[in-house]
């Protein structure tokens, strides 16, 4: 599937129906800089994948508008036709206050879904004026698409654990909308998900969609597993489906990717353009076997884990002090809460102790990054990585890798993958590791150091192959055929 083919699969599927997507973090922001109001693309992987979608259906794109300049650019009915240079669709922008952003975004979205939906042994913050919040303002959202919607034919598509109870607020207003809801993170077991005072809350503005995707099939039966354990509803296995007052759920794993032929080209155009060669010039890297992380910083991403195993590496291996350079860009992300903040220092002890022990004058073995790139910017540095490392604890899917993967034209890289990504159920041709387990970690990297030439680029082969077939439009496809058949 391309982006030609997806266009014009929706054009047919939707017909004269409104096509809105709904998510927390929206695709553009602007930010008033000393240099005037800018656009910014925010880090998340999720945002990058349905903003190409956005672009080949059109639609309304319904989300929090976060940037500080935000307000002084929408119309209003606070609108904004994007992106910029080339409207293609609408971005309809949700405001919230301060208050309500903390108990809605901070508190409970990123203090309790996501610790409760990551098994990474942090303990979720259950506090109810928070959810309060959290209900508050997924009315609001609900109130916006009513809005858009009008008194059209519409499908809706939600994305994510911010806005698990508006699927339900917009079908007790329409249910002759048809809604379909993406969870980007893992379903916990029961046994976790059990803990949640809202369960049945959140399970109930769930049920209220037609269609549930996960990534994997494991999230799928988690989450049959919890509705069974906790709510009256009929779940069946083999058809995969809920049926709950009279209602029924159906309940897909729909792994999602990346926009293989763009990164393809990005990548192609920066090698064209001395992109690459300038950024390898800047730090030093001529001859140099380059390693390279990309994340939001955050705990779920195993981002020590992968520093405590590199200096374990170093010091296993001394052939290659001097000759190695690990590269680790990360965006900072929900720095309010202590969590990150301290994951940040953490990152940036070991930084400093791995540089102070193994460095000399003239070669620093880890390159930290922490600052907002655009996504374009990322592309030279996955087209110079000799090896990019995914050490996720716990994460959902992980577009890193597959942007790696579809950057390394010349097919001269390797994935190292966790195990514990929704991703590693499709690379299976990735060198894996648990990121718990420092010792075999660095017994990896040295076996990726060792590679043949021929293997690394089979390996990459077959990878590429994979992501190439299962791309963002054969995804956001899946979807589409999957929710104009329940219409
Ligand atoms: C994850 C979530 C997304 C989120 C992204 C960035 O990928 O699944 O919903 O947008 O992280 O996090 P942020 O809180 O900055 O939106």
């Amino acid at each position: 599937m391309d982006v030609e083919k997806l266009s014009k699969l929706a054009k047919s599927k939707f017909d004269d129906a409104l096509f809105v997507v709904a998510s927390n973090r929206e695709p553009y922001m602007h930010a008033r800089t000393p240099d005037g109001i800018k656009c910014i693309r925010p880090a998340s992987g999720m945002a990058i994948a349905l903003d190409s979608i956005m672009q080949a259906c059109g639609g309304v794109w319904v989300a929090h508008g976060s940037g500080n300049a935000d307000k002084n650019v929408v119309d209003e009915r606070d609108r904004i036709e994007v992106p910029e240079e080339d409207g293609k669709y609408f971005l309809r922008r949700v405001w919230m206050n301060r208050d309500e952003e903390e108990g809605y975004y901070d508190i409970t979205s990123n203090e309790m879904f996501w610790p409760l939906c990551h098994t990474v042994y942090v303990r979720p913050k259950f506090d109810s004026s928070a959810w309060k919040q959290y209900k508050k303002i997924n009315r609001r959202f609900a109130e916006a698409i009513l809005e858009e919607i009008g008194d059209r034919k519409a499908f809706v598509w939600f994305q994510d654990f911010h806005l698990s109870l508006a699927p339900a607020m917009v079908k007790e207003t329409r249910r002759d909308v048809v809604t379909a809801h993406f969870w980007h993170i893992p379903w916990p077991q029961n046994e976790t998900f059990r803990a949640c005072p809202w369960k049945n809350e959140i399970l109930e503005g769930l049920l209220a969609n037609d269609l549930i995707g996960f990534h994997t099939r494991y999230h799928c039966n988690n989450f049959l597993e919890t509705v069974d354990r906790n709510i009256e509803a009929k779940t069946d296995r083999a058809e995969y489906s809920v049926s709950y007052r009279r209602h029924k759920t159906f309940v897909k794993p729909l792994p999602i990717s990346v926009d293989y032929e763009k990164i393809r080209g990005l990548a192609e155009q920066s090698v064209r353009e001395g992109g690459v060669e300038a950024l390898r010039k800047k730090h030093s890297l001529r001859g140099k076997f380059v390693g390279l992380g990309v994340e939001r910083i955050d705990y779920t991403k195993g981002i020590p884990e992968k520093l405590k195993a590199y200096d374990l590496f170093l010091e296993k291996n001394p052939k290659y002090l001097g000759k190695t350079v690990y590269i680790q860009l990360g965006s900072p992300s929900r720095m309010r809460l202590e969590q990150y903040r301290k994951t940040n220092e953490e990152i940036e002890e070991l930084v400093e102790e791995i540089n102070w022990r193994y460095g000399t004058d003239d070669w620093t073995p880890v390159v930290y990054s922490p600052k907002h790139r655009d996504f374009r910017d990322i592309i030279p540095y996955y087209c110079l990585a000799d090896f990019c490392v995914v050490s996720s604890l716990h994460d959902g899917m992980n577009l890193v890798a597959k942007e790696y993967i579809s950057s390394k034209n010349d097919l001269d890289g390797t994935l190292l993958l966790s195990k514990f990504t929704g991703a590693f159920e499709e690379l299976k041709s990735a060198l894996t590791v648990n990121p718990y387990d420092t010792r075999r970690f660095a017994n990896v990297l040295r076996k990726l150091a060792k590679m043949k030439q021929c293997e690394r680029r089979e390996r990459m082969e077959c990878m590429r192959e994979a992501v190439r077939e299962n791309n963002i439009y054969t995804w956001a496809g899946n979807v589409i055929s999957n929710i104009s058949k329940l219409s």
